[in-house]
């Protein structure tokens, strides 16, 4: 008789333990571990089935990928969704997933395609309900409100399969597979090998919402990461009207291009210039904000840094970051003390990017320091230069990939000079001035000269 394996899953991280135990000793969490039990079906002994091998060399899908037609959707799943594959797209709750998600199977509808969008959490009513309100009433999608997986794969398999299947959200999906609560670690992956199965056999696209829990993992653990193709995080500040659409992982595709969107009363209007969004409400001649000149992806994007550099009241000075690496800022302020002579342990350090957007090029290091000694010396910079440059911590500003392009787009949105690494000296073009420099230590005293000395401003101490 085929025994019913009864097994401890961690839903923290997904460890498989044989006995129970307060704390997972993979993670180390306390009270994550539950009984699960695997239906035995399946695992009885069968002889194996003979299966075709194929050459490498062969016939390629002809039209692999189906783009929406919406082109910050498009550039981030690397030119439109690659038929079969299975994408996850993870986010904070009120985001706006499933307001995109209806948009894009909107869109895939428009073109011919066969749209099924299935909630498990909301009613049909309800998705309808929003969808009028984003003038898609008229939109061909199907809706279901379903949560078993098994009758999602039946009826869906009945006739032509869809080209995209979006199933809002994977946590609501249970499968008759496994032997366990919707929501927990293994009903959320039995449930996704069954969609993503569907899909290969199909050749649709199935995109699945993942939420993201406390400490910013989609779907839980990274166990469904790990099986789907490509993994896309919608982010942004709930406050402000910018989402952020950002490739994690794409098998199929770049990780390090990003779409912008604005939520709006009427849905997500794309943004196709960024730059003039982060840079719309600049807070023009006040000290401790530079504009740095990045790159995301294959697109240059110019944004706002805000630092403030304030006498500490406490013991331990407080560093906070928000939108950038807290280790870089770190190593940006070691290199001023160690180099520069910028005496910055008796005071807090906060800095900021503007939009809630989040940068991880080091090129933002010149930037950031360029606020910070703002921000210190209460020198307002120049409101029409951009910063960018890497800094190392021998104190020396390093060249950096892609510098005409940044030029180029500060030079579009009305800035007139570049302080850059030495490298980018020759980029200088007419009506558009650079200053080339070899390392911080002439930043710090640039930015010094525009300032109040230290010792003549109130409130300073330490100094
Ligand atoms: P929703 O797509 O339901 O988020 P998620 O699926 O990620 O949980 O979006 C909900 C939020 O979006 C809600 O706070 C209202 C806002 N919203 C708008 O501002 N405009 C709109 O047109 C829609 C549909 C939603
Ligand atoms: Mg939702």
């Amino acid at each position: 008789m085929a025994a019913r394996a009864k097994t401890f899953v961690c839903q923290n991280c997904g460890a498989a333990t044989a006995r129970w135990s307060g704390r997972c000793d993979a993670c180390g969490e306390w009270n994550s571990i539950a009984e699960e039990g695997v239906a035995a079906s399946g695992r009885g002994s069968r002889k194996g089935r003979l299966f075709v091998i194929e050459p490498l060399k062969g016939e390629p899908l002809h039209t692999p990928r189906l783009a929406a037609g919406i082109a910050e959707f498009d550039r981030v799943t690397g030119g439109g969704l690659v038929r079969g594959s299975v994408l996850l797209l993870g986010g904070d709750p009120g985001i706006g997933k499933s307001t995109l998600l209806i948009e894009v199977a909107a869109a895939y509808a428009r073109n011919g395609h066969r749209a099924v969008y299935i909630s498990g959490e909301e009613a049909v009513a309800q998705v309808r309900l929003r969808a009028e309100r984003l003038g898609l009433g008229e939109a061909a999608v199907e809706l279901a409100a379903e949560t078993s997986v098994e009758d999602i794969v039946a009826t869906l398999s009945h006739g032509k399969a869809p080209q995209l299947t979006v199933i809002d959200s994977i946590q609501t999906m249970w499968t008759q597979t496994v032997e366990a609560a919707p929501g927990t670690v293994t009903q959320v992956r039995g449930s996704a090998a069954e969609l993503i199965r569907f899909a290969k056999r199909t050749g649709g696209v199935v995109i699945l919402v993942g939420h993201v829990t406390k400490d910013g993992q989609i779907a839980g653990p990274r166990v469904v990461e790990h099986m789907v193709d490509a993994v896309m995080s919608f982010e942004g500040e709930g406050s402000q009207h910018f989402r952020i659409l950002r490739a994690m992982k794409n098998r199929f595709g770049p990780t390090d291009e990003i779409g912008v969107f604005e939520m709006t009363g009427t849905g997500l209007r794309e943004v196709p210039n960024p730059s003039e969004l982060f840079l719309s409400e600049r807070d023009l001649g006040s000290a401790g904000t530079a504009v740095f000149a990045g790159i995301e992806g294959t697109r240059p994007l110019l944004v706002e840094i805000q630092a403030l550099v304030a006498p500490t009241s406490l013991g331990t000075p407080r560093r906070a970051v928000v939108g950038w690496d807290s280790s870089r800022l770190s190593m940006v302020l070691a290199v001023l003390e160690a180099h520069c002579g910028v005496r910055l342990s008796g005071h807090d350090v906060y800095l900021n990017v503007a939009g809630g957007l989040r940068i991880t090029e080091p090129a933002a290091d010149l930037a950031a320091a360029a606020a910070l000694l703002s921000s210190l010396a209460h020198a307002p910079l120049p409101p029409d230069a951009v910063y960018f440059g890497e800094v190392s911590l021998s104190g020396a500003v390093r060249p950096v990939g892609q510098t005409a392009a940044r030029l180029k787009e500060a030079q579009k949105l009305g800035f007139t000079k570049a302080i850059t690494p030495e490298a980018a000296r020759k980029e200088a073009t007419e009506g558009f001035a650079i200053t080339p420099i070899g390392g911080v230590s002439s930043l710090v005293a640039d930015i010094a000269q525009g300032g109040t000395p230290p010792g003549q401003r109130s409130g300073g101490r330490g100094r």
